[in-house]
This record gives structure tokens, sequence and C-alpha cells, in this order.
């Protein structure tokens, strides 16, 4: 037997003796590590072009506002109009800061959430945690428009009559690797050059960040991190050109 014929045999027989049984049980954790090192390495290796805190001893779930704060002036994002996509909008706190700071009348607001809760079990958060009733935001602007729904089944038909018109700022604040990766794609063929992605978990690192590496390597995505704040919990990131 050759040693590739060798390995190929060695493969099949961890399969056939169910090598799940043994590793499943420590997959969170090695994941995890395996991870946080992809996470510390992305840091090294991509310097942040704008505002960062970067490090902080204490954990400060406010800091994301002088992230919006900081690259709303560094891009000048309240003086353009603007097409505002978040995913995952809960009680719209986000939602909202955007919305009030940018009164252009041609700016469009799109948020999108099951307005039920999680769709699945996240870290410590229970499947359904995060639920807001969409009434209950009572968000009046006319420039705004919710969508209530799995991503998953929400933005495909949202896209096929989507107009790309406005320099976009999307915001992903939707904690799971599934939505992250899901929404992501969808959009890649709406990305232009300028347009920004917002990540408010990206320091988890099997999550947002899992979906962001993925997605940009599998892409081939060419792009400038120009913000950071908490640690690296929210991030910004600028589309570039494609450079292949
Ligand atoms: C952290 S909360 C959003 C917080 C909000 N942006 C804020 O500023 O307070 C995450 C939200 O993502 C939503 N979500 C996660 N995955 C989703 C999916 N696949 N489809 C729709 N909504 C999803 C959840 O319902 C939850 O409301």
């Amino acid at each position: 037997m050759n040693k590739l014929d060798y390995i190929r045999k060695s493969k099949s027989l961890f399969m056939k003796w169910n090598l799940h049984a043994l590793t499943q049980p420590f997959s969170g954790l090695l994941g995890n590590g395996m991870n946080m090192g992809h996470l510390s390495k992305w840091r090294k290796e991509h310097p942040v072009k704008g505002y960062n805190d970067f490090y902080q001893s204490t954990w400060d779930y406010t800091r994301r506002f002088k992230l919006y704060e900081a690259i709303a002036q560094q891009e000048n994002l309240l003086e353009q109009p603007l097409d505002y996509m978040e995913f995952g909008v809960a009680g719209g706190f986000s939602f909202k800061w955007w919305m009030e700071k940018n009164q252009l009348a041609d700016s469009r607001f799109y948020g999108f959430d099951t307005f039920e809760g999680l769709p699945e079990k996240w870290g410590a958060f229970e499947k359904g945690s995060m639920a807001y009733a969409m009434d209950s935001l009572q968000i009046n602007d006319p420039r705004a428009s919710l969508i209530k729904g799995l991503f998953q089944q929400t933005l495909n038909p949202f896209l096929e009559q989507y107009e790309n018109r406005n320099r976009k700022l999307i915001h992903i604040d939707s904690d799971l690797f599934s939505a992250a990766l899901f929404t992501l794609t969808q959009l890649y063929r709406f990305l232009k050059p300028g347009d920004i992605i917002l990540f408010d978990e990206f320091a988890v690192p099997q999550h947002e960040f899992l979906a962001f590496k993925i997605f940009t390597e599998s892409f081939y995505i060419n792009y400038d991190v120009i913000g950071a704040a908490n640690n690296y919990l929210f991030v910004a990131v600028k589309m570039k050109e494609a450079s292949y």
C-alpha cells in the first residue's frame, strides 16, 4: 500500500469507528481555541486604519456608540444618503441610532429580524432569546422598513426588488455563525467599493468572526478594517476593489 492509500484508508477507518464519539465532547473547546488563534492572527495581519480602542482591561457594551461616531466622522456617513441594513434588530437600539443621526431624505433603513428571538441557541442564550415584538419598536420614520422573519427566508425576496443605489452600511448584529454567513454570502453580489460592514460580536471566534473569515477567504474579498472597539467586539470594515 502506498502512502496516499494508507492515509485514505485511515480516514475511512476513523469514520467507520465513529471518531466523532471521541471528539465531539471536546469540539466546542477545541474549535474555540483554534478560532481564537485565527482571530489573534487576523488582528496582527489587519491593522486598523481609523478608530481603535484596543486594549481595554474592562468590557463595556456602550463603546459601540463610540465606534459608530468615529466611523460616521471618518467616512462622512451622516452627510450622504445611505442604505442602512441591519441584520438583528431586536429592540432597535442601534437601528434607531443610525436613523436618528442620518436625517437625509434619500437614506433608507432596512431592519431584518425574526422579532421572535434567536432561531438557535447561542452560547448561554437559548433559542428564542432577545425576542421583541416588532410593533413595540414604534418606528414611524417613513424611510424605515422592518422585515420580519428568518433572514434565510426574507433576504432573497427583498434583494430581488432592491435598487442598489446608495452607499451601503450593513450592520451584522445577529450573533450567530449561520445568520452572519448566510447574510454575507447573499449580499456579496451587491457589495461595492466603499460599502461598510459593521459587526457587533466580531470577537466571538466561532460565530461572526468565523463567518467573516470564511466569507472573505472564499470570495476573495478585499477590504480595510476602519474601526474597532471594545477589544474588537465591534468592528467596521470597508470594501475595496477586488484584486485577484
Ligand atoms: C443581539 S440581537 C440584536 C441587537 C440589536 N441590534 C441592538 O442594537 O440592540 C440579535 C438578533 O438577531 C436576530 N437573529 C439572529 N439570527 C437570525 C436569523 N437567522 N434570522 C432573523 N433574525 C435573526 C435575533 O432574533 C435577535 O433579535
